[in-house]
């Protein structure tokens, strides 16, 4: 029996946790919230997978390696396709209740999908009824699972990981700041992050304010590699009003269109497949068509679908729209890109191994390669269900990733990794010490600019001294400050570590590939079909 610890209670920690829970390990979930507040709460459109008579496992593998521009690693989309449809009937089996007709489940189309497969519930609540059944499921397990005088399953909930432990270069555990104001080691066999993006990196962002990227940045500043940061997917349409609340791309498959100021359908102009082309092209539509509008956001129609429709399927959007002011049955709403999920993320292999023994990552933190330079529509849910359940599988052989999977290097990375000291600690040591003199609007309005849906050289360049300069001037939260600050300090370090990282990602790859697009090197360039791995702060050029 092995002590893990679960870091992350969306879909990929709470299956993570179930599935580990139930294979006779000794498990601690932790989460920075509440047991149900995390990304996958807010995901509207669903889950893909080949479930239906007229669909295939192949059909699914060639839309996602098509949508991924040619850096999806092909055995990992294989396993996520393959793996997707009985990894969909666990989450039935966990009390996920898929919307269904007459004929069985219900489907919907979204963008680069030859096919309908995309699988909802609650209409475009399919994110908070996943969670839901799991935060039920999870919390069952702690309640009845009586394990040498204990839960073989312990909850802690407001526990945020502020760094990861680190002996004889295999992570023994992890520094824990507790809803007490304590910061506490935990010891583990092995730790499973499932801590989500890090949306907030942007001003713009359809990812709540917990998703700070606190493993992915823990991770590296423990020594672990990490790669295709630089792939930052930005969601075509956000509602263009405070919150940015997603508006699926179920909408658009449902037939609505978008248009400019003017009513013009501009999609129609730059992609055969128009609005529903793959989403880094529709975002970068939308971004051209906004800054030749000087910046008003674009308009999404889906007055043609009729409001019996938009109120059944879309009861989230319906209500945010209200919230708003806005009525989507009788006039367009204002629609505008936003950061929505990162393709990089803790480099892992197709167990969910991460180049550090004893650490695993699943879901958005993990870079696994099944997403490539731009995730397919509703693989996200898919990925996180598909790669938890091989983590746990995988528990039993924890066998190290090689980080050197290729060859090359650059000079450019950022070499101070902050609380890297972390990384080499003896167990216990906290290096209490951390966070960012670093004000987080000027940090994301930076990010925006610089690395956002359109790039430059120059302005990654700039950017990329500015973000070092801030790190020399950190600032330390110490134990007398009061908690939610403390907290925010730790973000705010990780977002400083991640966004370094992300602009030296960005600033490597020079061409345009998926969601990276820069105007400096505006074409793609075949030899670069290779990921940029940062490993100990060096660049690995890879494949
Ligand atoms: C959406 O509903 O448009 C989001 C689905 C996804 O991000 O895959």
């Amino acid at each position: 029996m092995t002590r893990v610890l679960v870091v992350g209670s969306g879909l990929a920690g709470l299956i993570a946790a179930v599935r580990a829970t139930d294979a006779g390990h000794r498990v601690t979930l932790v989460t920075k919230s509440g047991l149900p507040d995390s990304n996958t709460r807010y995901a509207q459109g669903g889950i893909a997978a080949a479930m239906f008579p007229d669909d295939s496992v192949e059909s699914h593998v060639r839309d996602t390696l098509r949508a991924g521009a040619g850096l999806c690693d092909p055995v990992a989309v294989r396993v996520l396709c393959s793996e997707g449809p009985a990894r969909v009937r666990d989450l039935i089996r966990f009390g996920v209740d898929f919307d269904r007709d007459e004929s069985g489940l219900t489907r919907g189309l979204e963008a680069a999908h030859s096919r309908s497969r995309v699988l909802h519930a609650g209409g475009d609540a399919t994110g908070a009824a996943i969670e839901a059944a799991l935060v039920s499921t999870v919390r069952g397990r702690a309640a009845r699972s009586p394990h040498d005088g204990g839960a073989r399953l312990r909850i802690q909930e407001h526990t945020m990981l502020v760094d990861l432990t680190v002996q004889d270069d295999r992570v023994t555990g992890a520094v824990l700041l507790g809803p007490d104001a304590e910061l506490r080691t935990i010891p583990a066999d092995t730790v499973i992050l499932a801590t989500g993006g890090a949306g907030v990196l942007f001003p713009h962002t359809t990812n709540p304010s917990l998703a700070t990227g606190d493993g992915v940045a823990a991770a590296w500043r423990a020594g672990a590699s990490v790669a295709d940061l630089e792939f930052y997917q930005f969601h075509p349409t956000a509602l263009a009003v405070p919150g940015t609340p997603l508006v699926s791309e179920a909408v658009r498959g449902e037939g609505a269109v978008l248009r400019n100021v003017a009513g013009h359908r501009f999609m129609l102009d730059l992609h055969p497949d128009a609005e529903l082309a793959p989403r880094d092209i529709v975002a970068r539509g939308i971004a051209r068509e906004m800054t030749k509008q000087g910046g008003q956001p674009v308009r999404l129609d889906a007055t043609g679908l009729g409001r019996e429709l938009l109120e059944r399927r879309f009861p989230t959007i319906t209500a945010a729209c209200r919230a708003a002011g806005l009525d989507w049955a009788v006039e367009s709403i204002p629609v505008a890109p936003a950061a929505h999920y990162w393709m990089g993320g803790v480099l892992t292999d197709i167990w969910g191994r991460s180049s550090l023994p004893g650490l695993f990552a699943v879901g958005e933190a993990a870079r696994t390669g099944a997403h490539g330079a731009n995730r397919l529509a509703s693989n996200s849910l898919l990925e996180a269900a598909v790669f938890a359940d091989r983590a746990v599988r995988a528990l039993r052989q924890p066998v190290r990733v090689p980080a050197e999977v290729g060859a090359g290097s650059t000079d450019a990375a950022p070499t101070d990794r902050g609380r890297a000291n972390v990384g080499s600690t003896n167990e216990g040591s906290t290096n209490e010490g951390s966070g960012a003199g670093v004000d987080r609007d000027t940090l994301q309005q930076l990010m925006w600019e610089c690395a956002g849906v359109l790039r430059s050289g120059e302005k990654l360049a700039a950017a990329s001294v500015t973000l070092a300069d801030w790190v020399t001037r950190r600032a330390d939260p110490d134990s007398a400050t009061p908690l939610h600050m403390r907290i925010r300090a730790y973000e705010d370090a990780n977002l400083l570590d991640l966004a370094r990282v992300t602009v030296a990602s960005a600033l490597a790859r020079e061409e345009s590939r998926g969601a990276h697009h820069r105007f400096d090197f505006s074409a793609i360039r075949p030899e670069l079909a290779r990921s940029v791995v940062w490993s100990r702060g060096t660049s690995l050029v890879t494949r």
